[in-house]
């Protein structure tokens, strides 16, 4: 049987490799949206939403496949209710994910991108630049699952002290990854010098992270969001920034991607990336493999590693 498999956001090249390999039609980007009822199967990132609408175009479809972690971006009630499988690939991206939420924490924390860009003036500000020091200071994780623990070991290692909260995990396994457990968001703000979020955008998460939130953060905390946009409210994170009680934030991620040059993405203590947190050449490598297989597994009745639908 040959199967029809569409990749409508751009994935790294071993994962069509591998399915061309085993004898499958893949078609790439325009050429897998211009006819999407002729898909088995259907490959994304986060750019593609997969819709209710879209999903009643594709009658053949068997499964959708997320290069990636969060599936936020396909409706998943709906893929339930026609009996599509959805499938993504949690583990690939995890040590790229923390890597840039330690690199964001470090921009934040000793200004870099802000002294770069004042050399690039031809400036020379030492006293301009005077940073904040990691080792002594508290993490707080919202959440702590495989990219939170990942953050975990890493700040561990500067010496910072680790506290989470998830209220998914006990407290014996929340400890197993490194941090002291949190009873609840409120214990964390009160402990935590720098709060990074890693839990997925649902409808328990939506503006999890608010005002209240910030009322209760301490004094000049930093913010780290590399998870999804949408957790954050970012009108309240802007407020809690121009009144100080934020001292930076580091965001890979928006409620609206692109977000254009909107007052939180210019402020000055803002460090912005274009949620590019598991953009690394390994990650994306494993990555599109990962769906690739698991794609094809869901396809030919194979065992399922990582089924979300
Ligand atoms: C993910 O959910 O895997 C990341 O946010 C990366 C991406 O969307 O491609």
């Amino acid at each position: 049987m040959s199967w029809t498999i569409g990749i409508a956001d751009a994935i790294h090249e071993s994962g069509r490799r591998w399915l061309e390999d085993r004898g499958a039609r893949v078609l790439v980007e325009d050429a897998a949206l211009k006819d999407p009822a002729q898909l088995d199967a259907l490959i994304v990132r986060s750019r593609t939403k997969v819709t209710r609408d879209f999903l009643s175009r594709m009658p053949n479809l068997k499964v959708v496949g997320r290069a990636g972690v969060g599936v936020d971006n396909i409706d998943l009630e709906a893929a339930r209710a026609r009996g599509v499988i959805v499938v993504n690939a949690p583990q690939a991206t995890t040590e790229a994910v923390a890597e840039h939420t330690i690199a964001l924490l470090f921009a934040v924390a000793r200004s870099i991108p802000q002294a770069d860009a004042s050399m690039k003036q031809g400036r020379w500000e030492k006293k301009r630049f005077m940073g904040i020091e990691l080792a002594g200071r508290t993490l707080g994780l919202i959440g702590i699952g495989r990219i939170g623990a990942a953050v975990a070991r890493r700040a561990r290692g500067l010496g910072m002290q680790v506290v989470a909260y998830d209220p998914y995990l006990n407290p014996e396994a929340i400890r197993e990854r490194g941090a002291e457990p949190m009873a609840s968001l409120e214990d964390l703000y009160a402990r935590a010098d720098v709060v990074s979020v890693h839990v997925p955008l649902t409808e328990e998460t939506r503006g999890l992270v608010g005002r209240d939130a910030f009322a209760r953060m301490k004094e000049g905390v930093i913010l780290l969001c590399t998870a999804r946009g949408g957790v954050v409210d970012e009108e309240a994170l802007l407020e809690a920034l121009e009144s100080g009680r934020v001292y930076g934030a580091g965001l890979d991620v928006f409620a609206q991607e692109p977000p254009g040059a909107t007052p939180l993405v210019t402020h000055p203590r803002v460090v912005a990336t274009p949620h590019v947190a598991a953009q690394t050449r390994e990650a994306q490598a494993r990555v599109a493999l990962d769906i690739a297989q698991e794609v094809w597994a869901a396809l030919t009745g194979g065992e399922l590693r990582w089924r979300v639908v």
